[in-house]
């Protein structure tokens, strides 16, 4: 009841998780020597969906897909249900319920989603999860679960603790939060700990729901990797990889000539030291039935077998001539230097067909042409090629794909945008989901406009549209800064995947 409660008073924003699209956790797995089945044919559940903000936009993707979302918050189901009957598809439904009591006639899942539930619920739901997946995984299918790991948390467990024991459990969720804000003030003022100032101090900005359910919520279990394994070990269930961006990664020296079975038990050792090495505090586990085959450490080799996608830019002048680390930087900020000339022709190649994808021959094609048109002569070394480019897979620079969609790259005459983007933009509490499944940050005029792209008005007629609507707004701007500004943003929808034809 308690979770019930606190996620219908302050509800968790419903985005769309990158690293749960189906496309790139059979991408993931494939480099961890692991076949997973066709995303755009697959059964798709998620436990804890929210309002459907993450598996709505999957069922759209791919119409032949059927998809079930499991939410314990009445409020957000039903949200979640007028959404999908708004939208008019039939491959996706939300049900209303407890994860631990579901149905028995619900079929077997080729993906089963469960982004932040494992660690934030009683210790019998968490049991529940490991025994639906065991229950309802197809053969070859794949559970991602995503967990808070004791490493990182052990030093968070005094700032949690704090705000417990200063913000009285019984008040509502809101008033909650503002207590709790209240606190980290004084906090502030009392501790002199970096590593928990730093927490502070990201605490402030993040979203509310965040700070509530990882510090107020009566669960937050964080647990240490070997653990983990263990219950999944005693659940018919086997780990397979990590779908979250890694600053290292387990290679077994001396695995040469080993089976795979063989290699599980240090592999996971290996995973567990790893985690103490570098204190990390969450893991988004990918999992398989243990009957399935054994997985193994990510190799770089099956790369090849891939495609890859990159919305990167960069602040400087690239040089080609030199292998001088130069920065890539993605939608969320994040940084990646990059030394190897053919590397950074890569990243502007994949960066250029954003949101399409270059399947690897293309890629390492298409850095080799632009290497020339840039008139940069010499090979492309392709084992410091595919090593590079490996460590950018496992950052999250660059994402890889087993699905080769293909979207329209220009607004076109009369511009229209799919109906779900439409529908996400003229609905209030709903984020507009990009063709890879990341969260838009558009503002209230860009809403507007997306709303409007049924393709019935030219852009002349789009940007009077707009004019008329700020004008109402009180900001008078002439017809050509709007016209401007329209067209700008048209081609970020574009580039974003959000239009067709
Ligand atoms: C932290 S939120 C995460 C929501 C979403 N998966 C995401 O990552 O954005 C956890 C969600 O799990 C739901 N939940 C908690 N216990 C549940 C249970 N026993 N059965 C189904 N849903 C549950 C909550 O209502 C909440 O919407």
């Amino acid at each position: 009841m308690d979770t019930l409660t606190s996620y219908d008073e302050l509800p968790y924003d419903s985005l769309p998780l990158p690293e749960t699209q189906p496309d790139f956790l059979a991408a993931v797995a494939k480099l961890h020597g692991f076949d997973a089945p066709d995303p755009s044919r697959a059964h798709i559940l998620e436990l804890g969906c929210a309002q459907g903000g993450n598996l709505i936009p999957l069922a759209w993707r791919w119409p032949e897909s059927e998809c079930v979302g499991v939410e314990l918050s009445r409020v957000q189901a039903k949200a979640g249900a007028a959404f999908i009957a708004a939208l008019g598809i039939s491959n996706v439904r939300i049900v209303h319920g407890d994860l631990a009591a579901l149905p028995d006639d619900l079929g077997e899942f080729d993906y089963i989603i469960a982004h932040g539930v494992f660690s934030w619920v009683p210790p019998a739901v968490r049991q529940a999860l490991l025994n639906v997946c065991r229950r309802y995984l197809s053969p070859r299918g794949i559970a991602y679960i995503s967990f808070n790991v004791e490493a990182g948390w052990q030093a968070l467990q005094p700032l949690r603790a704090a705000l417990i024991e200063r913000t009285p459990a019984d008040l509502p969720a809101p008033q909650r939060f503002q207590q709790a804000l209240r606190v980290l003030d004084e906090l502030q003022a009392e501790w002199s700990d970096p590593g928990l100032l730093k927490e502070i101090a990201y605490l402030r900005k993040a979203a509310p729901s965040y700070l509530f359910h990882e510090y107020l919520a009566e669960f937050n279990a964080p647990m240490r990797f070997g653990e983990f394994a263990a219950q999944l070990d005693a659940h018919g269930l086997r780990y397979i990889g990590e779908a979250g961006p890694r600053r290292a990664v387990v290679e077994l020296e001396d695995a040469w000539g080993l089976m795979p079975e063989g290699m599980a038990g240090r592999w996971m050792d290996a995973e567990a030291a790893l985690d103490e090495a570098h204190a990390i505090r969450f893991r988004r586990a990918l999992i398989a039935r243990g009957d399935a085959p054994c997985a193994q450490p990510p190799q770089a080799a099956a790369l090849s077998g891939l495609a890859f996608h990159a919305d990167l830019r960069s602040d400087e002048e690239i040089d080609l001539d030199a292998a001088s680390e130069q920065n890539f930087i993605n939608p969320a900020g994040n940084r990646f230097p990059i030394a190897q000339p053919a590397m950074k022709t890569a990243a502007m190649a994949l960066s250029a067909a954003y949101p399409n994808a270059l399947a690897y021959p293309d890629f390492a094609a298409a850095a080799r042409q632009m290497l020339a048109e840039y008139g940069v002569a010499g090979n492309i070394d392709e084992t410091v090629f595919r090593d590079t480019l490996f460590q950018l897979v496992m950052a999250h620079c660059v994402m890889p794909t087993v699905s080769a969609l293909s979207y329209a790259n220009e607004p076109g005459e009369r511009p229209c945008a799919h109906a779900l983007a439409r529908q996400q933009a003229n609905s209030p509490n709903w984020v507009v989901s990009g063709a890879r499944h990341v969260a838009l940050d558009l503002d209230a005029p860009g809403r507007v406009l997306l709303g409007m792209l049924d393709g019935s008005r030219t852009v002349e007629e789009l940007a009077a549209a707009m004019r008329r609507i700020l004008a109402k707004q009180a900001l008078d701007l002439p017809l050509e800064t709007v016209g401007e500004l329209t067209r700008q943003q048209l081609w970020l929808f574009a580039r974003q995947g959000l239009l067709v034809g």
